[in-house]
């Protein structure tokens, strides 16, 4: 299904279901993002995305247990340029609970890109998804703000620069609850998460 959209500047957009057709664009947007994004994103130093990665990120999406979405602006030469994407992926030993990820090309950063995707993909979602369950690096503001915009939050520090969070998305955002607990030895939840692989 293609939605449309508005940045928060009143830039039109579209977004629609990634499918094995955007394989190239998905290798190319990566190839576009800076060091630290590539970091935020995967929690690890990624150079390029091998075909493994690609085969997770883009022939797994199957709209059922992993949903991932693209972002598209219209350029000057009235073609569409893919800026953003977001995804969930449904924990297989928790039904009701997903990973999330977003990227976004770093000169489209703190327009409304992550905003605008992740409202279309909390209403395409995978069935039944009442919470999300992720690991962000401590210093990844711009990722904390964007998660806790989707419901009660609860973030729990895991480990050398890292926060383990968990969105409640039956309750609504509030402000957010900061857990005081010792990080676990392994993150709470599952592990490893389905998204470790990477994307754009
Ligand atoms: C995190 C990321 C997806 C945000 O995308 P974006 O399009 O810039 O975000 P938006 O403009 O929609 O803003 C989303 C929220 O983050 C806040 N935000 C954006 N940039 C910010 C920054 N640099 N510092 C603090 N907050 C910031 C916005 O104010 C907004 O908060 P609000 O909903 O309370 O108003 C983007 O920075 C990115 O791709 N980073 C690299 C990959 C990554 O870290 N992914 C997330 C982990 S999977």
């Amino acid at each position: 299904m293609i939605a449309e959209a508005r940045l928060r500047d009143g830039t039109p957009a579209l977004i629609w279901p990634l499918d094995p057709g955007d394989r190239e664009a998905v290798r190319e947007g990566f190839e576009q993002l800076s060091v630290d994004s590539r970091y935020h994103r995967f929690l690890a130093t990624v150079p390029h995305l091998s075909d493994a990665q690609l085969d997770h990120l883009v022939d797994e999406v199957d709209g059922v247990d992993h949903v991932a979405l693209a972002l598209v602006v219209i350029d000057d030469d009235h073609l569409g340029v893919p800026v953003g994407v977001a995804r969930m992926i449904r924990y297989q030993q928790e039904p009701t609970a997903a990973d999330v990820a977003v990227t976004v090309l770093d000169e489209w950063h703190g327009r409304g890109v992550a905003t605008a995707l992740l409202d279309e993909l909390m209403r395409q979602r995978p069935a039944g998804i009442t919470e999300l369950v992720t690991t962000i690096t401590a210093d990844n503001e711009a990722s904390l703000a964007m998660l806790r915009s989707l419901g009660r939050t609860t973030v729990t520090p895991a480990g050398v620069n890292r926060l383990d969070v968990v969105v409640d998305l039956t309750q609504p955002d509030e402000p957010a609850e900061e857990s005081t607990e010792e990080p676990a030895a392994e993150p709470a939840g599952q592990s490893p998460h389905p998204n470790d692989a990477g994307d754009l």
